[in-house]
């Protein structure tokens, strides 16, 4: 009898915490390894989010809290939906978890059985498909296309819905493509969901602090407020709060479903950080002008590394709206000769003969779903960056 879960058959290492890991071990025998894998802002965490961590851990604030959050939380939370989404959430519709991460894996378990579906357009962010299966569900990938931005056309939505289907998970801006749907396509995708009233939607919206060019940020629920009722609104403090490893994730929605996520987690974590909970409280309620100054810095490295990546052989890459992410096709290399003497036969080829032969560690385009194809985080330095840029156009260059 095996020892290990049959479930964990269903599952794989997250694929973009692996190569980080293979840049990290690189590193550390000696090798001049550049690592664009991670997803996490290169910024520190503002000091008034430090002290109010530090505030709390002297008034004695490191005791057990409420399964899913601190009231103190959970307000700040209801005021941010209110203030910057124009939604209406009770306390009792929120929930926090140890990540954003989290939450999603608590709504998910929370309610899929064998024989779900769940539609995730495709490139997708890694953890969806996985924690979809780990419950016993069917992932439904839906393929979008660079042509259109990565983004998902309302039939493919429409073609995509069987009686089975019970989430669609949404996410923009996305990791991996930075692409961002404005009110207008978010709204033709409503349209498809308002007449299907078994399809919940779970948008994931991470990154919604982080876009560019004045690019108007927008949710499903205040797209379309007859989805309210059956829309998990997920967001987190990690992303925007430059607080990744501080673990704070919170969504809000039916009370219904809120609930049945706090008897999961009380299962498994209890509650998320309580110093951590109170630093999220100053996030969010706190003085928000670093995050514009962060988004300058972001666009620029945007714009150099798309317009450097272009200027490679055989590599196109889309301007993304958000995020800190560039997905370029290297479908132009296909076919080509590496100096190891390798034929790329797929984006997995192409990264790691881009490791061995520049040092230049990113992700493959399989891991999310889409491909051939490559993700490029730019949350390091413009030097980095440059550098980095270089080495794949030499890389490109020297392909046969
Ligand atoms: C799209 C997306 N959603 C959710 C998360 C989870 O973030 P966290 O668990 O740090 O809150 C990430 C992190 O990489 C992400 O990229």
């Amino acid at each position: 009898m095996a020892f290990l879960a049959d479930s964990l058959k269903r599952i794989k290492p997250s694929a973009t915490i692996a190569v980080t890991d293979k840049a990290r071990a690189l590193k550390a025998a000696g090798r001049d390894v550049i690592g664009l894998g991670a997803g996490e802002p290169d910024f520190d965490t503002p000091d008034n989010i430090k002290d109010a961590a530090v505030a709390a851990i002297k008034r004695g604030e490191t005791k057990y809290t409420a399964i899913d959050g601190i009231p103190q939380l959970k307000e700040a939370i209801v005021a941010k939906f209110k203030r910057e989404n124009g939604l209406d959430y009770k306390p009792s519709q929120v929930s926090v978890g140890t990540g954003g991460k989290q939450v999603l894996f608590n709504a998910l378990m929370a309610t899929l059985n064998p024989g779900d579906e769940v539609i995730i357009p495709a490139p997708y962010w890694v953890s969806y498909p996985d924690i979809v299966l780990l419950a016993g569900a069917t992932p439904v990938p839906v393929a979008t296309r660079m042509e259109d931005g990565f983004k998902m056309k309302p039939a493919a939505l429409e073609k995509a819905i069987t009686k089975n289907t019970k989430w669609l998970i949404f996410n923009s801006p996305s990791n991996p493509t930075g692409s961002a749907y404005t009110r207008a396509e978010i709204k033709a995708l409503t349209d498809v969901l308002v007449k299907h009233p078994h399809v919940w939607v779970l948008t994931d919206d991470m990154y919604e602090h982080l876009v560019y060019d004045d690019f108007q940020f927008s949710t499903p629920a205040q797209v379309e407020p007859a989805l309210y009722e059956r829309t998990l609104t997920l967001n987190g403090v990690s992303k925007a709060y430059c607080m990744t490893g501080w673990r704070i994730g919170y969504a809000a929605g039916p009370e219904m479903l809120i609930k049945a996520m706090a008897t999961l987690q009380s299962q498994s974590t209890t509650n998320p950080n309580a110093i951590a909970q109170w630093a999220s409280v100053e996030a969010l309620n706190g003085p928000q002008d670093f995050i514009p100054k962060h988004n300058a810095i972001f666009k620029e490295r945007r714009d150099l590394v798309v317009a450097m990546l272009n200027q490679a052989n055989g590599i196109k890459c889309p301007k993304p709206e958000g995020a800190f992410y560039v997905y370029p096709s290297c479908a132009g290399t296909m076919g080509r000769k590496a100096p190891s003497g390798r034929t790329l036969a797929t984006d997995e080829d192409f990264v790691t003969e881009l490791l061995e032969a520049e040092g230049v560690a990113v992700v493959q385009g399989a891991a999310f779903g889409l491909g051939p194809a490559f993700r490029i985080s730019y949350a390091t330095s413009t030097t980095v960056l440059e550098e980095a840029c270089r080495r794949i156009q030499r890389f490109c260059g020297n392909l046969l």
